[in-house]
């Protein structure tokens, strides 16, 4: 491994739609191990370790999308509620192999700040994320509202203190996808030296 790799591994991450993914090809445990091992390998101060993960597969992907529906639902004022994106909710897990849900689980170090649990836990998601990346498996980091909401945290069985940051789509891409091309406004544009 080099630093030339490294970086070239860095901007080949991309985010895959669930549509894009083909929901029966096989993830192995294999594929499973080496993702969860490198998002444990993520920084947190003070040896928090806060990630938790729950993985949605096979027919619990049906259980997790009416639980999405029914917070939506739950959650959203009626003027604001938009049936299509009820239907995307109860689609997208479907789409995939797997859905993730990622958990932060705030440890009992009161000097930790709670921004340093959630910074902590998108380190182990973007290590999951490079893994994914490297193997050609599609991932995909989805946080509508109600994945913050009340309703979604008791589904999940949450804590007080713990939170929600979203799911994880994770599927093999589809025959004939291509990998996306990615870009960004200039690196250099984004710091300043002194
Ligand atoms: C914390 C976080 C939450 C995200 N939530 C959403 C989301 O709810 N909907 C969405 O379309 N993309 C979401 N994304 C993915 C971004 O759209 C995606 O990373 C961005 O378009 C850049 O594409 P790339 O990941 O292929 O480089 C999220 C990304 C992050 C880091």
């Amino acid at each position: 491994m080099n630093i030339t790799e490294t970086a070239a591994l860095i901007a080949h991450r991309r985010s895959i739609k669930p549509i894009d993914m083909d929901a029966d090809k096989e993830v192995t445990d294999g594929v499973w191990q080496t993702l969860i091992e490198c998002a444990n390998w993520a920084p947190s101060h003070g040896h928090t370790e806060p990630w938790r993960f729950i993985i949605y597969r096979g027919g619990s992907r049906k259980y997790l999308a009416e639980a999405l529906q029914s917070a939506y639902k739950e959650d959203t004022p009626e003027g604001e509620f938009k049936e299509e994106k009820f239907e995307k909710m109860g689609m997208n897990p479907l789409y995939a192999h797997a859905v993730v849900a990622v958990l932060m689980k705030r440890g009992d170090l009161p000097k930790i700040p709670v921004i340093e649990e959630i910074e902590a836990v998108a380190c182990a998601v973007q290590n999951m994320h490079l893994a994914a990346s490297a193997a050609g498996l599609g991932l995909f980091w989805s946080s509508p509202a109600v994945t913050y909401g009340e309703s979604f945290a008791k589904f999940l069985k949450l804590g007080d203190d713990d939170r929600c940051l979203g799911l994880l789509y994770v599927g093999w891409p589809r025959e004939g996808k291509e990998w996306p091309k990615g870009s960004r406004k200039p690196s250099m544009d984004k710091v300043t030296w002194k």
